[in-house]
C-alpha cells in the first residue's frame, strides 16, 4: 500500500442514527484526503462511533479498545477516535480516558460535524482532544457524506427524543427533539435521487413527533405528501414511529402515498398495561391493537414489525404472557426482541430487577413464538408476485440476486447482476424463516405490492 496516502476506518455500534452520523464522519475525513479502508492495520485513523443502548453493546467497544492498545504501541502515528451516543455519558467518557489513555480524540452526539477542527488540534498538538457537548446546539447541515450504499439512503429528518421511556438511555445521550427544516430534507433527497439513488429511509428515534418543534404546522405527514411529488424516487420509509403518535392523518397519509411502502416499525415493547404505564410509553394495549387494525384496514397487507423487550423489571409471568398473547394477535412479520438490560441514570434501574435466569427463560418463549409466526407469514407471501428492488448478488452465489419487496422482506432469485437497481416483479416459490425464494417474472405480471 503506498503510504503517501492517508487511510480511515469507522467501526459503527448500534442504529441507523449513528450508521448515518458514520457516513458523514466518511465524508468529512475523505474532504481530508483519506480514503477507506477495512484494514486495522493499514488505518491512519480509526474511530469507534459508539452505542450505550445496552450493556452488551458497551462491553464490546472496551473489548476492541483493550486490542487496539496494541495497535497504537506497533504504530504511535495512528490516531483512534471515539464518538457516539457512550461518549456522551461522563462516566464512560472518564473510563475510556481513564483506563485507554492512548486515545487521541474522544467527542459526543453533537458535535460529530467538528471532527475536521478536532482532529487538526491533535496532529498539531500532539495531545488528546476530549470535547464533549453537553446539549445540542442546532443542527449542522452541509456536512459533507460518503454513503455506503447507491441505491438505498438513509436521511435523518429529526435527532433527539423527548420521550424518555423509563428503561432508555437515549434522551440523555442524544438530547432533545430538533427537527431538519422540510427545504434541507428536500435539497438532501433530490440530490439523491440525481445521483440515482431509488429509496430512502427517513430517520428519528420518534418520526411521529417530527415537525413538533418548528415554528409551522408542517407535521410528519406533510413530509411524506410532498416527499412522494419527488419524481425519480421510488421507495420512502421511515423508522422509528411512536405507537402514541401514529395519528388518523398519518394512516391515511401513508395509505394514499404512493411511494411510501407498506412496511411500517412500530415497536410495542410489551403488551401488559400495567409494564407498558411504568415503561413511560404512553399508550395501552387496547390502542396499540386497535391501531394495527386501522393501518391493516387502510393499507391491505401492511407489513408490521416491533421491537418487544421482556424482563422489564417488576414484569410478571401474567404479563409476559400478555405480551406473548399481543404478539399471536398482531402476528408481526418480524421483531426485534431485547432483555432489559438496566441503564444507570433511568428511572427503571431503581426499580425491582427481574431475575436473569427468569428472563433469559422469557426470551426464548418469545423468540420461539415470533419465529413460527415469521415463518408462517413468509409461507403465506409463496405465488404472490411482488415488486423487488435487486441490491446486487448475494454473497455466496454470483448468479443469485438479492433485493427487498416494498414490505422490505428479502427475496433471493436467479438473475444478472445487471438488474441491480432495478425494480423487478419475482414470483415467490418459498417462504423461509428469513428470506423468501423467487422467481423473475415478466413485467406484465404484476400484481405486485
Ligand atoms: N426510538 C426507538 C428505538 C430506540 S432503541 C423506539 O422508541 O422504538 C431500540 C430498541 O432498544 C428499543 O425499541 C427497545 O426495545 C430497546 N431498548 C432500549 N433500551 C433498552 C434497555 N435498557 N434494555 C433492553 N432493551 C432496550
Ligand atoms: Fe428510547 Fe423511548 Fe425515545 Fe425510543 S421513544 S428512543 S425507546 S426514550
Ligand atoms: Fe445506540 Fe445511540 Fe442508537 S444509544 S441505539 S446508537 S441512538
Amino acid at each position: 500500500m503506498d503510504r503517501a496516502e492517508k487511510y480511515y476506518l469507522i467501526l459503527t455500534f448500534g442504529c441507523q442514527m449513528n450508521e448515518r452520523d458514520s457516513e458523514s464522519l466518511s465524508g468529512m475525513l475523505e474532504d481530508l484526503g483519506y480514503s477507506p479502508t477495512e484494514s486495522q492495520e493499514d488505518a491512519d485513523i480509526i474511530i469507534l462511533n459508539t452505542c450505550c443502548v445496552r450493556e452488551t453493546a458497551e462491553s464490546k467497544v472496551f473489548g476492541l479498545l483493550g486490542r487496539l492498545r496494541k495497535r497504537k504501541t506497533a504504530n504511535p502515528n495512528l490516531i483512534i477516535g471515539v464518538c457516539g451516543c457512550m461518549t456522551q455519558q461522563e462516566d464512560a467518557a472518564k473510563r475510556i480516558r481513564h483506563s485507554f489513555p492512548f486515545v487521541d480524540l474522544i467527542f459526543g452526539t453533537h458535535n460529530v460535524h467538528e471532527l475536521p477542527r478536532m482532529l487538526q488540534q491533535v496532529q498539531e498538538n500532539k495531545e488528546a482532544v476530549l470535547e464533549i457537548w453537553t446539549s445540542e446546539k442546532g443542527i449542522a447541515e452541509d456536512v459533507p457524506v460518503r454513503r455506503k450504499d447507491k441505491l438505498k439512503a438513509w436521511v435523518t429528518i429529526m435527532y433527539g427524543c423527548n420521550n424518555f421511556c423509563s428503561y432508555c438511555i437515549v434522551p440523555y445521550v442524544r438530547g432533545r427533539e430538533r427537527s431538519r427544516k422540510p427545504e434541507d430534507i428536500f435539497k438532501e433527497i433530490k440530490e439523491l435521487v440525481k445521483e440515482g439513488y431509488k429509496e430512502v429511509t427517513l430517520l428519528g428515534q420518534n418520526v411521529n413527533s417530527y415537525g413538533k418543534d418548528l415554528e409551522n404546522t408542517y407535521r410528519f405527514a406533510d413530509l411524506l405528501l410532498d416527499l412522494d411529488q419527488i419524481e425519480g424516487l421510488e421507495r420512502i420509509r421511515f423508522m422509528t414511529s411512536h405507537p402514541r403518535d401514529f395519528d388518523r392523518r398519518l394512516i391515511q397519509v401513508i395509505a394514499s402515498c404512493r411511494k411510501v411502502c407498506e412496511h411500517y416499525h412500530l415497536p410495542v415493547q410489551a403488551g401488559s398495561n400495567r409494564v407498558l404505564k411504568q415503561m413511560n410509553r404512553g399508550y395501552t394495549r387496547e390502542h396499540y391493537l386497535e391501531l394495527i387494525r386501522e393501518i391493516r384496514r387502510a393499507v391491505p397487507g401492511a407489513s408490521i414489525t416491533a421491537d418487544i423487550m421482556v424482563g422489564f423489571p417488576g414484569e410478571t409471568e401474567e404479563d409476559f404472557e400478555q405480551t406473548l398473547d399481543l404478539v399471536q394477535q398482531v402476528r408481526f412479520d418480524s421483531a426485534f426482541t431485547f432483555i432489559y438490560n438496566t441503564r444507570s441514570g433511568t428511572p427503571a434501574a431503581k426499580m425491582e430487577q427481574v431475575p436473569e435466569a427468569i428472563k433469559s427463560e422469557r426470551i426464548q418463549r418469545l423468540i420461539e413464538l415470533q419465529n413460527k409466526i415469521s415463518f408462517e407469514n413468509n409461507r403465506m407471501e409463496e405465488g404472490k408476485v411482488l415488486e423487488v428492488l435487486v441490491e446486487g448478488v448475494t454473497k455466496s452465489n454470483a448468479d443469485r440476486l438479492a433485493g427487498r419487496t416494498r414490505t422490505n422482506k428479502l427475496v433471493v432469485f436467479d438473475g444478472p447482476l445487471e438488474l441491480s437497481g432495478s425494480l423487478v416483479p419475482v414470483r415467490i416459490k418459498q417462504g423461509r424463516l428469513n428470506l423468501l425464494e423467487g422467481e423473475q417474472v415478466p413485467h406484465n405480471t404484476m400484481d405486485m405490492c
